[in-house]
């Protein structure tokens, strides 16, 4: 008998009701006999002890679905040790609340700060076995998160209809694509959609190599230009800063991102109108794409078998084109950065995109 708990935590993303169907339904179609524990809410349940016992069929029909079944929320690993307003400790309670259910293994899934807290947890000496969930593909130790191909196509979808409407009035427009601090998905959107100029934080920008970009398109007869902008793109003078000195930069912002900022810039220097869309949340949203159900599964099924095997302490993540498992302690804290000088961005360089660098 296996004792399952699970829970997934931080942002949402597309097929984590995949992923968890697929470590159950691996379970379940093996001999041994399984108790589910869905913790609600990310770690929240799991520190009040807010669960829920599931059975194979509460994950039947979930392959296609959006969102979590079991909801998620933002624990920051920051104040993880710090206790809560009651004076619980926090740690303390996640534990108890394990030995209490007597499970032998907890089933997380989330991107970076829910690794940190999950391999906090093992260090304390619980078994865990991760799943890499996030639209940003910023885990470390992974070459491909689930969530992130579905972003793609919902940013290249956004970024297809700025393009026929642009073309129609000859206007430029900047796309703000999600990520947090990296560069995947603004990149891959950005080339999906055929974006003119791609910014994103791996390279900080220089506003003027932006408006010669835009005047050479213009130059060639092109009328409008479309710029797809992560939305943790920074401009060179930006990222001179100390990190102290541009928090305070971006306190003190008149713009609502950093988007704004260079339309304004751009509609100073070319006298030409720009505009912004922001796509937002829609990119994580909505059901899973084929791409993202199939490797999503097939991660949960290989976590299921790990937990069968009883071999814990592990992200479940995927490199080299081969599911691999990838010790937490190596996956906690480190952030996967796109490199300015990966092959795929000497790519769009040779297309004519321009990186504004
Ligand atoms: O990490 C996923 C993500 O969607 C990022 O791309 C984005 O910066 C962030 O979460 C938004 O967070 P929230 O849902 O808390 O607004």
């Amino acid at each position: 008998m296996k004792r399952i708990g699970m829970l997934t935590s931080g942002g949402d993303c597309q097929a984590l009701n995949a992923a968890m169907r697929g470590v159950v339904k691996s379970l379940t179609n093996s001999s041994e006999d399984v108790e589910i524990y869905g913790f609600l809410e990310g770690y929240k349940g799991l520190i009040y002890g807010n669960f829920q016992m599931l059975t194979g069929s509460d994950f039947s029909g979930i392959l296609t679905k959006g969102g979590t079944i079991l909801g998620s929320s933002r624990t920051p690993f920051k104040t993880i040790k710090d206790p809560d307003e009651n004076g619980l400790d926090k740690v303390e309670a996640m534990k108890q609340n394990y030995y209490k259910l007597r499970l032998d293994v907890l089933v997380i899934l989330g991107g970076n700060g829910t690794h940190k807290t999950a391999n906090l947890l093992r260090e304390e000496g619980l078994n865990v076995i991760t799943l890499p969930k996030t639209i940003d593909n910023d885990l470390w130790g992974t070459d491909m998160t689930f969530g992130f191909q579905s972003a793609v196509n919902i940013a290249t979808d956004c970024i297809d209809c700025i393009h026929t409407t642009a073309a129609s009035h000859g206007r430029i427009f900047i796309v703000e694509v999600m990520g947090h601090k990296v560069g995947y998905l603004t990149l891959n959107a950005g080339m999906a959609g055929g974006a003119d100029i791609i910014l994103i934080p791996e390279i900080p920008y220089d506003i003027n190599k932006i408006v010669e970009a835009i005047e050479k398109r213009h130059k060639n007869g092109s009328k409008f230009t479309i710029i797809a902008v992560a939305e943790g793109a920074i401009s060179k003078e930006d990222a001179a800063l100390s990190k102290k000195e541009y928090k305070k930069k971006l306190e003190n912002s008149p713009y609502p991102s950093v988007s704004y900022e260079i339309a304004d810039q751009i509609q100073k220097k070319t006298g030409q109108e720009v505009r912004v869309t922001v796509p937002g949340h829609t990119q994580r949203g909505g059901s899973p794409c084929p791409y993202d159900r199939v490797f999503a599964s097939r991660l949960g099924a290989e976590a299921g078998e790990l937990i069968l095997k009883g071999e814990y302490g592990f992200m479940v993540g995927y490199r080299n084109r081969e599911i691999v498992k990838v010790p937490l302690e190596d996956v906690a804290g480190k952030l996967k950065m796109l490199e300015p000088d990966a092959s795929i961005i000497k790519e769009a360089k040779l297309l004519g995109i321009s990186f504004g660098d």
